[in-house]
């Protein structure tokens, strides 16, 4: 399904492939987004062409890599190329292919090189195949020198600064035959109300900010992202707005640190005004930033029946040290203090955390003042992660980085303290509103969903359920997930 907003005058450059807008773009006077939907209107002509030399139709396939706001991106490109004439599959042999990178871990780098020596062999067979990387990675200029260097077969290379532009830039390389790489250090607009194609139709993401000031030391993704930029709240809620009167009952707010949102508004203003919104029943964000997590946060989101009552709250580490050199502002006693203040106001919150392994000078004192936040807090969930030395931030320089058999044998204490602690078990019994999703993947007779806690649920149903909310009795804890028995419909 589909959603933009179309103003009287996208309207008329999508439905009027006259020669007068020909001449409009020619000189290069247009204003966005109108320019992409000029170009969109171009690229739309180029594949009927194709198609009819073909016979047949062409495909797209986008494969993302790393967080929800580069998923949400994908969401925008994949917009786009329905709109001029592409047909989605989930094959990498599809006829344009694009890798929307990571570059957060050295992991994330590695996986995208993993797939691209396949795809060689796949487009030798394949003429009509375009190969186009964009996302995080393509920021960082050794990747690209790289691209340029071992992998020649890669047709179009865009970053995070410009992905609105993906119609043009495939125009550009259509015209012209050659390699069209694209990579912007920063962006100062925000470019409003072009297509998105959503994974579901009852729930989506929308981002309210792009960016992130907060440069934590072992941190790449203010370099590839560049500073913080807010949406207008106009903006924003004008989307929820459509969104909603297109089916939408779950919205979550993106942004990197949603606590530093300043469009004019403070974000729990923002999310007061989301809530305001009457079809939609549920509001979600990430990330909060426990630096800047405000009193006036907390108020509104116990207030709010329609938030949420999730908080993904990255600790990252649990010594006061460590988060000094991490640059994370705030201290152990703090957070926890923090997180007695949350617990107080709302007594059934989910808590989740992203926690580092090994970051440079971690003792075995620092590593277990991390065991003992992640004891006392009791998370739902924690992602764990063993640091990763990304070039050009202050912490891969820093001399003290840890063994890495320090971090394996740390590693697995980490994760047996968060088993351990977890809290997950305190649902069992309880009925819990759940918002269904899909069919199972492994038993079909089964439906999965979340509850509010963004606790995984899958109980006996059909598809008639997806995208409806149903009351479930949460039967039987699996670790970090739930079986259950739907009570009524
Ligand atoms: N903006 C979010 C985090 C985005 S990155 C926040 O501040 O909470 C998601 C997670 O990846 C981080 O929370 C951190 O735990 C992890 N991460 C980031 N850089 C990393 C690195 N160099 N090595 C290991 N993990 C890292
Ligand atoms: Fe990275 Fe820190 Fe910004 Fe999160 S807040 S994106 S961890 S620099
Ligand atoms: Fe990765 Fe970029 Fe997100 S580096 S974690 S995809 S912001």
């Amino acid at each position: 399904m589909q959603l933009y907003e179309v103003t009287d005058k996208n309207k008329t450059l999508l439905h009027n492939n006259d020669k007068k807008a020909k001449k409009e773009f020619e000189t290069n006077n247009m204003m966005e987004p109108d320019r992409q939907f000029h170009f969109i209107n171009l690229c739309k002509e180029l594949i009927l062409d194709k198609k009819s030399q073909l016979g047949r139709n062409l495909t797209y396939c986008v494969v993302t890599f790393g967080c929800q706001m580069n998923a949400h991106d994908s969401e925008k490109l994949k917009g786009i190329l329905d709109e001029i004439g592409y047909e989605e599959v989930e094959d990498e042999k599809a006829d344009f292919i694009i890798y929307n990178t990571c570059t957060v871990r050295e992991n994330a780098n590695l996986k995208l090189y993993g797939h691209l020596g396949h795809l060689k062999n796949l487009k030798a067979k394949n003429p009509e195949m375009i190969v186009c990387l964009c996302g995080c990675m393509m920021q960082e200029p050794h990747v690209i020198k790289n691209i340029k260097e071992k992998y020649r077969f890669v047709d179009i290379v865009f970053g995070t600064h410009n992905i609105y532009k993906l119609a043009e830039l495939i125009y550009t390389y259509k015209t012209t035959g050659k390699t069209v790489i694209e990579v912007l250090d920063k962006s100062d607009d925000i470019v409003e109300a072009l297509p998105q194609k959503r994974k579901y139709n009852f729930k989506s993401g929308v981002n309210i900010m792009f960016g992130c000031n907060n440069f934590c030391t072992y941190c790449i993704v203010p370099y590839v992202r560049g500073r913080e930029k807010s949406r207008k709240p106009e903006e924003i809620l004008a989307e929820a707005e459509a969104l909603s009167r297109v089916g939408v009952k779950e919205i979550m707010l993106l942004g990197q640190n949603v606590n530093s949102y300043d469009g004019g508004i403070s974000f729990p203003e923002l999310l007061e005004r989301v809530c305001k919104i009457e079809g939609i029943k549920r509001v979600r964000f990430m990330t909060s930033h426990p630096k800047d997590l405000s009193d006036e946060l907390i108020e509104v989101m116990a207030k709010e029946d329609k938030i949420c009552k999730h908080l993904h709250l990255p600790v990252q580490s649990g010594s006061t040290e460590i988060l000094r050199r991490m640059n994370r502002r705030y201290t152990k006693e703090s957070y926890l203090e923090l997180v007695s203040k949350i617990k107080k106001a709302m007594p059934d919150i989910s808590l989740t955390t992203d926690i580092i392994v090994g970051f440079p000078g971690e003792t075995e004192e620092d590593f277990q003042d991390t065991l003992d936040v992640v004891e006392k807090v009791g998370y739902d969930q924690a992602y764990t992660f063993i640091y990763s030395k990304r070039t050009g931030t202050p912490a891969a320089t820093f001399d003290d980085q840890v063994d890495e058999a320090v971090i394996k044998e740390r590693f697995p204490r980490l994760l047996k303290a968060v088993n351990d602690n977890n809290n997950i078990k305190r649902y069992e019994g309880l009925i819990k509103e759940v918002l269904v999703e899909d069919i199972n993947g492994q038993d079909q007779s089964l439906v999965s969903g979340k509850t509010e806690e963004n606790i995984t649920v899958h109980f006996k149903g059909g598809s008639d359920l997806i995208g409806q909310f149903v009351n479930v009795r949460l039967t039987e804890c699996k670790g970090f997930y739930y079986i259950g028995d739907m009570e009524d419909k």
